[in-house]
């Protein structure tokens, strides 16, 4: 036990990587607060340092080890136990707590109700729980998230089964289930009540939901019946997607016209040495469809270069799908060998580093490119935006996204938080839009 017996325990929590992970922090703090603990949003008076973490990527493992190093420095003051929680947690297991001396949690995904004994005397000794629970849906939880923020994450589904053969998702998050289309409708309207405008439904391949013989565009329907203003979702996989849905985002009109689909590669011996089920054909087909069936559709996606064997001519592949899918946006990314996976036991990491850096930095450039196109394009054009936090110049100044999911910035003295606006768009950044609120 890390703190007083007179007094809660106080605890900070620190999110890596995905939504799934914001939602899962915002779980965590439910499970803590139920528990009788507060929450504190800075490290310094914490008893109890939970870091959520992300395995996806070497970069974002090495992040969370340098931060657990710099937080330990705490423990020279006073009692504070620090845990890492999350995918990393899950795929370093107890090597985690041999290599980083400081660290006295190791926590998997499945194993968060039993974060409360944490702070009980008998859990004093350092340790590790990885284990795995199908069935672990996490029903029935509290959860602590930010009140005014009018978007809120809803989990529709847990775990991957599609076994990219680069990817450490499968074991770090386990196989796939899906939570009953009555618990994502009833916490969708138990949003609303508390002033929510728009949800965000999450899974790893989102579109895969299924209930008995209803999928994923039936679950669309059913959450847009409830009325909220604005439905967005994330990350459908290109394999998933059926007319069922295209028309269940064409037809509703509170459903978002934003889909990120990550494409990963542009070549067909790639994806299917990724094992991602289609072809370069079939990705742009699925492409296609999407712009056909839904007008002013924006896309964004995922790609990796430097994938085991990747030459330079499958990598103009990629360059090519690009320019013929025109994203409005890109998270882009060098391939990151991660233990476990079929890629790093079946083939040599051989892209040399120098070749990666270079073909990022191609694609960057190329995806830079299209962004401010469409960005520009958009000056002068009239768009809705929820309004979801506040500028960084002051109370005057809001900001907000469009349905395409583009952030815009606006200045007015009237209180514009959680509102629906229509903002006519003056200028274009890199990142963000300015616009004016219309009329
Ligand atoms: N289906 C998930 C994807 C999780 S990982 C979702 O909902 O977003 C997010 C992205 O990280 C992937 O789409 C992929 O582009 C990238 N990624 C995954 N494993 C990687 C690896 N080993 N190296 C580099 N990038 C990787
Ligand atoms: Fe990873 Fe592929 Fe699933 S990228 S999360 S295994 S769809």
């Amino acid at each position: 036990m890390t703190h007083q017996p007179d007094r809660r325990p106080i605890v900070y929590i620190e999110t890596y990587g995905c939504q799934m992970n914001v939602r899962d922090s915002e779980m965590l703090g439910g499970i803590f607060r139920q528990a009788e603990c507060d929450l504190t949003d800075t490290p310094d008076r914490a008893d109890l340092i939970l870091l959520n973490t992300c395995a996806v990527r070497e970069r974002a493992e090495q992040r969370v080890i340098g931060r657990v190093n710099q937080l330990a420095s705490l423990k020279k003051r006073r009692e504070v136990r620090i845990g890492v929680v999350g995918c990393m947690a899950q795929h370093l297991r107890d090597s985690l707590l041999e290599s980083v001396p400081d660290l006295d949690y190791v926590l998997g995904p499945d194993t968060y109700r039993t974060l409360p004994d944490l702070l009980s005397v008998e859990r004093d000794e350092r340790y590790a729980d990885w284990s795995t629970d199908r069935g672990e849906l996490y029903e029935g939880l509290p959860t602590w998230r930010d009140k005014h923020c009018p978007s809120a994450f809803v989990t529709v589904m847990r775990g991957c089964d599609m076994m990219c053969t680069f990817c450490v998702v499968p074991f770090t998050r386990g196989r796939e289930r899906c939570r009953p289309a009555l618990a994502i409708v009833a916490e969708t309207e138990r949003l609303m009540e508390e002033g929510v405008r728009e949800v965000i439904l999450l899974g790893q391949t989102v579109n895969a939901w299924r209930e008995g013989e209803a999928g994923f565009g039936s679950l669309l329907r059913q959450v847009s019946d409830t009325g909220i203003p604005r439905i967005r979702f994330t990350s459908p996989h290109p394999l998933h997607f059926g007319p069922v849905e295209l028309a269940a985002i064409a037809e509703c009109e509170n459903i978002c016209e934003s889909v990120h689909l990550p494409v990963q590669s542009g070549n067909t011996d790639v994806l299917e040495r990724m094992n991602r089920g289609y072809t370069r054909a079939e990705y742009l087909e699925i492409v296609r469809a999407l712009r056909e069936t839904i007008p002013h559709v924006t896309l964004s996606t995922d790609i990796i270069v430097g994938f085991p064997g990747e030459t330079e001519a499958q990598f103009e592949d990629t360059l090519s799908l690009m320019e013929a899918c025109a994203f409005e946006s890109g998270f882009l990314f060098k391939y990151s060998p991660r233990s476990g996976t079929r890629a790093d036991r079946e083939f040599e990491d051989d892209v040399p580093e120098e070749v990666k850096q270079r073909r990022l930095e191609r694609v960057i450039e190329l995806q830079t490119g299209f962004t401010r196109r469409f960005q520009e394009a958009m000056v002068g054009g009239e768009y809705e935006i929820l309004v979801d936090g506040i500028g960084d110049r002051g109370p005057d100044q809001w900001t907000g996204k469009t349905r395409g999911n583009r952030t815009v910035v606006v200045e007015s003295g009237e209180q514009l938080m959680g509102r629906l606006v229509t903002v006519v768009i003056e200028e274009s950044g890199t990142w963000t839009l300015r616009g004016r609120l219309k009329g």
